[in-house]
């Protein structure tokens, strides 16, 4: 596989934070050295679990400088797109099992004037992004089933990491599309994630519950994302 030139990206999700002091853990979060912000929104029906609207984000949004992406772990993501943009998401990413019209879906978030992406649960194969590639700048591969956080990661999703990665790179994509990993991403799990191809990197329980603190785990995750990347 070609190496591609993207860098490591640390996106901690939010899910593990204080929900009364959303606006202090997004600051901590900037101050501790990520690189966006990873909403995880659940609408209580794709997944088994209710999270953020709109007006949350919206709140968050005046206390980082940071891009905020959106995973829109809902049924109706064409229903709720141009809210979470209002809200100040750049990246919305869409399930592609939630989206009759994937690439309606994505050209219709595209001319909201936000950046396009899809995530992939642990059953669907790598297949299902491959005639959009021209309307993505992310793939999500999801190493868990989505709903919650502090669940265990999912190595055998390293081989679709791998097929994803190189589907994009045989495109000629490869310093344009991110590949995402999401769940169970700790300093355990980041280096297989990573050396098969994924260069974003979503943590939430192995960067709040770190005993070194948030800067430490963001520090290290990235060291062993990008060792394990750029071998
Ligand atoms: C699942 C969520 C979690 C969360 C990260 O729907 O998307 O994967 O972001 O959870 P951790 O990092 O605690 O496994």
């Amino acid at each position: 596989m070609d190496r591609v030139t993207l860098p490591i990206q640390i996106a901690p999700s939010v899910l593990p934070a204080d929900f009364a002091e959303l606006g202090k853990a997004v600051r901590d979060l900037q101050t501790a050295g990520v690189d966006l912000i990873q909403w995880d929104v659940m609408d209580g029906q794709f997944v088994p679990n209710l999270t953020f609207g709109p007006d949350v984000i919206a709140a968050a949004r005046r206390h980082c400088d940071l891009p905020f992406e959106a995973h829109l772990m809902v049924l109706t993501p064409d229903v709720m797109a141009a809210e979470y943009v209002k809200a100040g998401c750049s990246r919305l990413i869409v399930h592609a099992e939630a989206c009759t019209h994937l690439h309606r879906t994505l050209d219709n978030i595209r001319s909201l004037g936000a950046t396009a992406a899809v995530a992939l649960n642990p059953a669907t194969p790598a297949s299902a992004v491959e005639n959009v590639l021209d309307l993505i700048d992310l793939v999500l591969v999801m190493t868990v089933n989505p709903g919650f956080g502090g669940q265990n990661y999912i190595g055998t999703m390293e081989c679709k990491v791998r097929e994803v990665r190189n589907m994009i790179t045989a495109a000629g994509l490869g310093d344009a599309i991110n590949v995402e990993v999401d769940g169970g991403i700790s300093a355990a799990t980041v280096s297989g994630a990573s050396a098969a191809g994924a260069n974003v990197l979503v943590a939430g329980s192995a960067l709040f519950k770190h005993p070194g603190g948030l800067a430490a785990a963001v520090s290290e995750l990235r060291d062993l994302g990008t060792a394990a990347f750029s071998a």
